[in-house]
């Protein structure tokens, strides 16, 4: 049986945005721009602790030190936020952005900075969080992912970072000491696979069901780019589609057609999108 907070959390935030994730997005030509102008709310950054800062770089060797999880992204978010740039449609509990962490450097040492780094945003009340049992949706959901340690997560309270965890495991017991021994948005709001783990379209459909029994999101990296694929996913009730072209992925969801959708997945139908 899953908390009834858990089932009330995900009932009040379907999901508002695109179903579109903006992968390694600080490759894209303008990182974060070309995706929140497109509205994709679910941006990537890799992030390596370097010289007392978070820098947003592929590798170690691509630190570009202009690039930094702050000038890339914190400022432009929390600016979108409490209004400082304008936009037509804001973040906000109602739009909200998924920031996914990848924590490329070692997780334990780059847990903490990154923590940190949040802190004008968590001062200012905008971040989901977990508290006293209690899941809030704020207008920013951070993930990490990489090397994010599980262990760091759990012990996080109130919780303000969650985990990206293997989609292929939630029916084992959440491998950490913590108060609730399943997994649940609470602790991974976002689950995920490499898809070359994944035998096929049934087993993808399968664990995406799965996924949503936990009320947790679905979303399948190293995917094949075409209009074919992201619609496979997409009829599945899949999340967040991996997307590196936005612009070709936000075409294709365009004239997606959602009433192929599994009935069960109305919630997720492009409707109420
Ligand atoms: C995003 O939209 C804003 C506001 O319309 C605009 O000023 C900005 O140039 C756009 N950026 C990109 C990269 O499209
Ligand atoms: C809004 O956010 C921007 C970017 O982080 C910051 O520079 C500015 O001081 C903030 N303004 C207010 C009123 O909080």
């Amino acid at each position: 049986m899953l908390p009834l907070f858990a089932l009330a959390a995900f009932a009040s935030t379907t999901l508002a945005a695109k179903p579109i994730h903006s992968h390694n997005d600080y490759l894209q030509a303008v990182p974060f721009w070309d995706a929140f102008n497109l509205s994709i709310m679910s941006v990537e950054a890799d992030v390596w602790w370097q010289d007392s800062q978070l820098f947003v770089a592929h590798t170690s060797g691509a630190i570009d030190k202009t690039k930094t999880l702050d000038s890339l992204y914190l400022e432009n978010i929390m600016g979108l936020i409490n209004g400082s740039i304008t936009s037509a449609t804001p973040i906000s509990v109602d739009n909200p952005l998924q920031l996914l962490i990848d924590m490329k450097s070692d997780g334990p040492t780059t847990f903490q900075p990154v923590w940190n780094a949040l802190q004008p945003l968590r001062t200012a009340g905008h971040l989901t969080t977990y508290a006293n049992g209690i899941l809030t949706q704020g207008a920013v959901t951070v993930v990490g992912t990489g090397n994010t340690p599980l262990a760091s997560v759990v012990a996080l309270e109130p919780r303000d970072v969650f985990f990206d965890s293997d989609i292929r495991h939630l029916y084992s017991t959440l491998p950490s000491v913590g108060v609730t021994p399943q997994w649940g948005p609470e602790i991974t709001p976002l689950a995920s696979v490499d898809y070359s783990d994944v035998s096929n379209t049934a087993q993808m459909q399968a664990l995406v069901l799965n996924a949503h029994d936990f009320k947790i999101r679905s979303r399948f990296w190293d995917t094949a780019a075409n209009v074919a694929t992201w619609n496979t996913f997409w009829a599945a009730g899949s999340d967040w589609v991996n997307a590196d072209d936005l612009q070709a992925v936000s075409n294709a969801w365009a004239v997606f057609d959602s009433t192929v959708a599994p009935a069960l997945e109305k919630a997720y139908a492009k409707q109420e999108l």
